[in-house]
């Protein structure tokens, strides 16, 4: 089982995955926590590339093929075989991201976004997405210190706001909208419940399978 976490800057997405990943660890199940971009040495590397400010040179395409190459290294390396071995991996930021910020957000061509995206990941796509849902200005009053990207405007968030939502609309089996707005204590029950819901509609349908073949 693949789980992503999307939204916008500061919408809590490493609280709640974090706090998943423990929730899940405690129901015994085997559990891979990572985020983008980096979650490998290289990736860790472009990462550092992409968020010191010092780089506020770098034209937009660079940062897409940054963040491209970050996951093609990461889904080879770490997400692929983790899902083989019949691992749970929570990743905090995705494709979805590249497509809402490279592409909603910054105007690139959405198309080619997901193009490049299938050949960064060979098609992997996460089972299950959740969408931490806020307007942009909770998430400007939640970080005071901002990095190079966090420091664009709640315009610009909005119109990631937009893509994601998109997005989520085209594939509202994957997603799931959570309201980002409430207590980090109460996204984290419903979380915690849409998981372990998925993964015991999983379990029965590998059971039902491994019947069938006996
Ligand atoms: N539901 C919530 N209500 C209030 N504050 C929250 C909530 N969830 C997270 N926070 C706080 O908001 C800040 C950002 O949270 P977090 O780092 O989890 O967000 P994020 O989506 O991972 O941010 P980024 O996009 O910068 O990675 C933190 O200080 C966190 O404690
Ligand atoms: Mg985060």
């Amino acid at each position: 089982m693949f789980i992503t976490f999307e939204g916008i800057d500061c919408c809590g997405k490493t609280t709640q995955a974090g706090l998943l990943v423990e929730g899940l660890r405690e129901a015994g199940y085997p559990v891979i926590f990572t985020h983008e971009p980096g979650g490998t040495e290289i990736g860790e590397k472009i990462r550092h590339l992409l968020l010191n400010r010092e780089n506020s040179q770098m034209v937009w395409l660079t940062e897409l093929f940054l963040y491209l190459a970050s996951r093609a290294q990461h889904t080879a390396e770490l997400i692929h075989p983790a899902i083989q071995q019949g691992k749970i991996l929570v990743c905090d930021r995705y494709t979805d991201s590249t497509l809402a910020y490279q592409g909603y957000g910054r105007g690139l061509n959405q198309k080619l976004i997901h193009q490049l995206n299938q050949v960064a990941t060979g098609g992997l796509t996460p089972q299950l997405t959740f969408l931490i849902d806020i307007p942009p200005q909770v998430g400007i009053q939640r970080k005071a210190s901002k990095d190079r990207l966090e420091s664009e405007g709640s315009t610009f968030h909005r119109k990631v706001r937009k893509g994601y939502l998109e997005s989520a609309g085209k594939d509202p089996q994957r997603f799931c909208i959570i309201n980002g707005s409430r207590g980090i204590q109460e996204i984290h029950r419903e979380i915690m419940t849409t998981t372990l819901g998925r993964l015991k509609a999983r379990d029965s349908l590998i059971s039902a399978k491994q019947s069938r073949l006996s």
